[in-house]
Parts: C-alpha cells; structure tokens; sequence
C-alpha cells in the first residue's frame, strides 16, 4: 500500500514538472496570438513578424502591442500589403500579464516575471 503510494506521488510530481507554470497564459496564447504567430512563436514568413526573437521579448511594453495593436503595410512586390496586428481590448490586465509571462519564460533566456503592477504602468505610458 505505502509503495503504491509513494509511486503515485512520484507521477503527481513527474506531471507537474511537465506542466508550463504559465498554464493561463500558454492557454491565452494558444486561443489568441498562435493562429498567426504560430505556436512555437515562429510567425508567417514576411507577413507576421516571429515572436520568439523579437525585440519585445522581455520588453513590458509588448503590452501595448497586445492591448492596441499595429496597424502598419509593408512594401513588398510593388504593392503595399496591410500587415496589422490586431488590438486586445477584451483581455483583462491580469490575462495580458499572464500570456506576457508565458510567452517570456518560453523564449526568453533571461526570464523574470511580470506583475500586473508592470503592465498597468506600462500601459499607462503606450505612445498613442
Ligand atoms: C491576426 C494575426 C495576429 C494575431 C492574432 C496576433 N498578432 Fe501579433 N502581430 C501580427 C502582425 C501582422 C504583426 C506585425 C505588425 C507590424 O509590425 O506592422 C504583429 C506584431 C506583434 C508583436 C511585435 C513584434 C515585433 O518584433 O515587432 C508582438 C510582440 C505581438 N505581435 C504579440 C502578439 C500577441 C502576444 C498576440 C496574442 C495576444 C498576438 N500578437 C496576436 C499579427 C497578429
């Protein structure tokens, strides 16, 4: 019986070791960003940029991005294409820190986290 448990909590511990601790976040992300900056934060050749390099990985303003959006083209094959992210405004502070915390501790080396507190000042200063 004892053995039987302690094999039991060696499977509790090994599946949480698996377990992502930005489970909110990674979920948020899989719903809303994945379908275009794909799910190993690739992206979409020239049309949507990667996120696991960007420069706004570790950047608390990359929630600006993710409340507003970008609305920008890009010149390519004599055409100007519309290359828009779009903004958020259904996503509560507390999501935006969750998925910002996920997708840093997924793709950046230096992670630290992000609080709510971080996000609401960060938000506060977005270029209008
Ligand atoms: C409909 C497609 C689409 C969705 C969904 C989307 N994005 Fe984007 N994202 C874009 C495009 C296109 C750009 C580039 C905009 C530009 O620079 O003109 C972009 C740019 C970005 C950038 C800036 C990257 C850089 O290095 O300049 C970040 C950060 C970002 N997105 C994060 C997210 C997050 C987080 C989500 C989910 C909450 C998300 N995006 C959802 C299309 C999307």
């Amino acid at each position: 019986m004892i053995q039987r448990a302690m094999f039991m909590c060696f499977v509790v511990l090994l599946a949480s070791c698996n377990e992502s601790p930005y489970m909110q976040g990674k979920r948020l992300y899989a719903a809303n960003c994945a379908n275009c900056h794909m799910d190993d934060g690739s992206g979409l050749a020239s049309l949507i940029p990667p996120l696991k390099s960007s420069k706004l990985i570790g950047d608390v303003s990359m929630a600006c991005v993710i409340a507003y959006g970008i609305r920008d083209t890009i010149f390519r094959d004599s055409v100007f294409l519309p290359r828009e992210m779009p903004s958020f405004t259904r996503l509560s502070e507390t999501e935006v820190t969750n998925i910002i915390n996920y997708v840093n501790h997924t793709w950046h080396n230096d992670f630290k986290e992000t609080t709510i507190l971080d996000v609401e000042a960060a938000l506060k200063k977005c270029p209008k």
